[in-house]
């Protein structure tokens, strides 16, 4: 049977092993591709790729869209991992091995996480194809006892309690505020507050009604629990979500949530975005 301890310090441990045999580069920056936003690590420089199903010990992506591979490289100077395609609850895996890749980050040294994902707007001010800078979240599967730090809390990462009120660093999201007005993105950024659901299932016409009603401006199915983890050891996070369609809010509609325009919107954006996060790598101080 399974145990936390698949997923834990001797685990990450052996994995890390394996990548610094492999790799020369020192990642000081993780980013963390969401769907149809790959683009990302395809910025990144003297490229070393390793596909999920070829890293010993490591968790398998199972969605269309999602690649899987873990690509280290430098991105504008800054030694940096990047995983193409993540781990998401509905696919089935322990909580603790969605999250195990930000363990392997913090292990390999990395100091500053960035998250991107693919959500549905709730905010009625919000378009398709605006950049939400995250500046909280709420954790709904977490309400109900599923968070990945449950269980054995292993002091080499962090504290059992961990702070989460200024999880999404404020540097970084002043940082992201200049780059984007720099680049003239200015008109399609936000900032707000991200709700995580478990998936695969989009919402209700009612659940998204009760999410906006609790304060939450974007919803999506992934981050949170890698957010959690990261601040959990200790590192410094930034996080986008690309509006890629809106919440159905009213019983009039007759729009449907659908995976193909989550895929497209990220496409149209997509160069835009990497623009986006690869200036912002180059203008990270170490914290
Ligand atoms: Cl509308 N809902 C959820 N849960 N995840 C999404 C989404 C919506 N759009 C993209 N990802």
């Amino acid at each position: 049977p399974e145990s936390s301890e698949d997923y834990g310090y001797e685990a990450c441990k052996a994995v890390v092993d394996w990548l610094l045999k492999q790799a020369e580069v020192r990642p000081l920056v993780g980013i963390v591709c969401g769907s149809g936003l790959g683009g990302l690590a395809d910025m990144l420089k003297d490229q070393k790729v390793y596909s999920y199903k070829d890293i010993p010990n490591f968790p398998q992506s199972t969605v269309p869209g999602h690649a899987g591979q873990l690509v280290f490289g430098t991105l504008k100077g800054k030694p940096c991992v990047c995983m193409r395609g993540r781990f998401h609850l509905y696919e089935g895996y322990p909580i603790q091995q969605v999250t195990m890749p930000i363990r392997i980050f913090k292990m390999l040294g990395v100091e500053t996480v960035i998250l991107t994902n693919a959500a549905g707007g709730l905010n009625q001010d919000f378009k398709v194809g605006d950049v939400m800078i995250i500046k909280d979240h709420i954790n709904m599967p977490g309400f109900a006892g599923n968070n990945p730090l449950c269980g054995h809390n292993d002091e080499r990462f962090g504290t059992r309690f961990p702070c989460m009120s200024d999880a999404y660093d404020k540097h970084m999201r002043q940082l992201a505020h200049e780059v984007a007005a720099e680049l003239g993105y200015s008109q399609f950024i936000r900032e707000g507050v991200y709700c995580v659901l478990g998936g695969p299932s989009f919402e209700t016409i009612a659940e998204c009604r009760m999410l906006n009603l609790l304060g939450a401006d974007a919803v999506g199915m992934s981050t949170v629990h890698e957010v959690i983890v990261a601040r959990h050891s200790g590192m410094r996070v930034f996080a986008l979500s690309l509006i890629t369609n809106k919440a159905v809010m009213d019983y009039e509609s007759e729009e449907k949530a659908n995976h193909v325009e989550v895929l497209q919107t990220g496409e149209q954006r997509s160069q835009q975005l990497v623009k986006l996060v690869s200036t912002i790598v180059s203008r990270i101080n170490q914290p």
